[in-house]
């Protein structure tokens, strides 16, 4: 059962949104691009670590409100494989505040039976920040609650290299290769595809992310920087969400011909 109350106040802007939302119809895996940090920073004459601090607030609200909401998936992109390009008092803030957050964050993850995993390169990280996110897995992995993808060192063209890598590990011939198969060997292995891909900060680009399993997501552009977003936000979004009609390659309902007619032909 979702509990409303903790979701919004009642009276508030965020309950009206709420009660747009059809919470027998949400998406089962949301993904954000979480952008922006860097101008937020700068609007306010702040060094750009400053922003990245200011978005921890953002990622707290947003898997605390996806768990509430029973999404089942949510991924939030971190860090890119081409971030590892930025100075590196950045990346090594960054890092920091990494390993800061699973420290901290572990209980509630734990509390509201969140299962915490992370796609991408995980190697390339610092040990000190792998140890802590090894225990972070470790320690929610029974958890059945939402799923809670970190994207770190990932980039989408090395995941489909490391999985054709795997594929190829476990033996499996060209052949039997097929859609199935393959995302069975992605980072991603028995997920749903995300269904509404968020970005915030106004860019329209998905800058290495998901690109296999993106296919068929509603995408959902806002000019709020990541520090700025909010519940409000991803309601809105949820919002949208609903409105859209998925086709899939197909018609519409309207466009469908209906049975009788082409029983007819
Ligand atoms: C997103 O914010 C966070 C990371 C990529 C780590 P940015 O740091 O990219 O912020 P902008 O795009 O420069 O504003
Ligand atoms: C995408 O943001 C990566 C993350 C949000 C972690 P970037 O700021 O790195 O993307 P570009 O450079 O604008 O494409
Ligand atoms: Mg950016």
């Amino acid at each position: 059962m979702i509990d409303f109350e903790a979701l919004a106040e009642p009276g508030s802007d965020d309950e009206k949104l709420l009660q747009r939302i059809d919470v027998e119809a949400l998406p089962r895996h949301v993904a954000v691009i979480m952008d922006g940090n860097g101008r937020w920073a700068h609007s306010r004459r702040l060094p750009r670590v400053a922003g990245h601090k200011a978005g921890i607030e953002a990622v707290r609200d947003t898997v605390e409100t996806c768990a509430r909401l029973r999404i089942d998936v949510l991924t939030l992109y971190a860090f890119s494989r081409e971030n590892w390009k930025r100075p590196r008092a950045e990346v090594s803030t960054l890092m920091a505040l990494l390993k800061e957050y699973v420290h901290k964050e572990l209980d509630r993850l734990v509390d509201n039976n969140i299962r915490f995993r992370v796609i991408g390169r995980l190697d390339d990280l610092p040990r000190a920040v792998q140890g802590g996110l090894q225990r972070a897995i470790e320690a929610t992995k029974d958890n059945d609650g939402l799923s809670f993808n970190i994207a770190l060192s990932y980039g989408s063209r090395t995941e489909i290299v490391d999985a054709c890598r795997s594929l190829i590990r476990a033996g499996v011939a060209a052949d039997d290769v097929d859609v199935d198969t393959f995302s069975r060997h992605l980072y991603t292995a028995g997920q749903p595809d995300p269904d509404l891909l968020i970005r915030t900060s106004g860019e329209l680009r998905v800058s290495n992310f998901l690109l296999w399993q993106i296919a068929y997501a509603e995408i959902w552009v806002t000019e709020t920087l990541w520090p700025d977003f909010r519940r409000t936000h991803l309601f809105r979004a949820l919002i949208d969400f609903q409105q859209r009609e998925r086709r899939y390659g197909g018609l519409t309902s309207k466009e469908r011909p209906d049975p009788a007619e082409v029983v007819r032909g």
